[in-house]
């Protein structure tokens, strides 16, 4: 039969694990359900993009041709000019810009296509994570070596405290700020410091980028991984591949858009494989992208909206939680009085409220530290959390903010 062993070694998704766990609540029907664990965006998405994907003209045309892996010219230029304005980078559209059919496909295939069958190479990533960096790495042959954020840092990553001989042995490294779920920004200084190991151990940097437009101070705005190696003189962006993506930044997760942009020759080989891999952006697709990266304005109202939102959240949680506040993103990442798990379970109950236990999206790691262990008794930077995805219209948001602050102060 098959004879992908590493297809074993994959973990079931988070949300397969909380159906598992859910399956034994009972749910208070009395009130309306309410979604807060997943990270779909829910704004609306621009009026100007649905009109374009709709138009009966284009869409034939479209249609009627096999659009190219490297995408049009025009959307490679207008994703260059968006990184110029934004993070003040030149970034050619030619050789260091290519379309992706979203950040979750691309970060998985990156490692597929840059490590090849790197079984001794280790693949590093924060913790908790995204988990397609984790499956990437490991269906690429590679070993996930975990770099925690910290409740004891502030939710940082101390990168000082990782050993030479892990930096050694690394092959790539994902990393990803604004961070999900911590909300942690990565400023120039942590990713120059980055950079510089990269140089010096010889791996690549994958920075996730897709929440940089999510934020909630204008004198804390994301900063490139880009930004930061041309900084430090390195405008070939050598050993560097930022990620982003329309589905955050636009309200279009749906449209499955969003780009890699770096390193001309990681673009090269990129390229070469996903031609193999057939993945290119259909033509409409292209077309509406090209107009979402050219246009302000529906990025700073939905920002606003954001941060309207957490304004509004965070007074009424502040009493019963001590709140991390994101720089970035769309979640609180809120610290249990109890079990993480038992946490989710008491609060879908009671409540009708679903959010991610913290330890589905972070790894146990061997090492004692801190207190805080998953069900298996293994220390988990994410036990004992829970994520919370404010993604939902300001009243249904402020809803589930006040039935949780109602179920913190009665199980205070
Ligand atoms: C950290 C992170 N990276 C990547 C993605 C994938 O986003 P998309 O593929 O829609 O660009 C997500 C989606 O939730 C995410 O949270």
């Amino acid at each position: 039969m098959t004879k992908n062993h590493r297809l074993d070694l994959l973990q079931p998704y988070p949300f397969e694990k909380m159906r598992s766990l859910f399956a034994a609540c009972e749910a208070n029907q009395a009130k309306d359900f309410i979604n807060l664990s997943i990270g779909e965006p829910k704004h609306s998405p621009p009026e100007f993009i649905v009109s374009a994907l709709a138009d009966p003209k284009t869409l034939a045309q479209c249609l009627n041709q096999y659009p190219a892996t490297q995408g049009s010219d025009a959307l490679r230029e207008a994703i260059s000019q968006w990184l110029d304005g934004r993070f003040d980078v030149k970034v050619s559209a030619d050789t260091q810009i290519l379309p992706v059919n979203g950040t979750r496909e691309a970060l998985f295939a990156f490692a597929q296509a840059m490590l090849g069958d790197a079984a001794d190479g280790l693949v590093g990533m924060p913790n908790p994570f995204y988990q397609i960096y984790e499956g990437a790495a490991l269906l690429a042959g590679a070993t996930p070596y975990f770099f925690n954020h910290e409740p004891a840092f502030q939710y940082g990553i101390d990168f000082d405290s990782v050993p030479a001989s892990v930096w050694q042995g690394m092959d790539m490294m994902y990393i990803c700020s604004p961070a999900n779920p911590t909300g942690n920004l990565l400023d120039q200084t942590a990713l120059q410091d980055l950079i510089r190991k990269a140089h010096d151990y010889d791996f690549i940097i994958a920075a996730d980028e897709c929440y940089a437009e999510i934020y909630f101070s204008d004198a804390e705005k994301p900063t490139s991984l880009l930004a930061a190696s041309a900084a430090m003189g390195a405008t070939d962006f050598s050993r560097c591949a930022v990620f982003h993506s329309l589905s955050k930044r636009s309200n279009l997760p749906g449209l499955r858009s969003g780009f890699v942009a770096g390193d001309a020759t990681l673009m090269q080989r990129f390229l070469k494989y996903r031609t193999y891999h057939g993945c290119a952006l259909g033509a409409h697709h292209q077309l509406a992208s090209t107009l979402a990266w050219q246009d302000e304005s529906h990025v700073s109202a939905s920002r606003q909206l954001y941060r309207d939102k957490f304004t509004s959240i965070s007074s009424v949680l502040a009493p019963h939680f001590a709140l991390h506040q994101p720089a970035g993103g769309f979640y609180h990442w809120l610290k249990t009085p109890v079990s993480d798990t038992l946490f989710a379970q008491q609060l879908l109950n009671e409540e009708n409220i679903k959010v991610v236990p913290g330890s589905y999206l972070a790894r146990g790691t061997g090492q004692a530290n801190g207190g805080l262990v998953d069900a298996s008794g293994d220390y988990n930077p994410g036990a004992n959390h829970v994520r919370v995805a404010w993604v939902a219209q300001p009243a249904q948001c402020l809803e589930a903010a006040t039935r949780l602050a109602s179920f913190a102060s009665r199980h205070a």
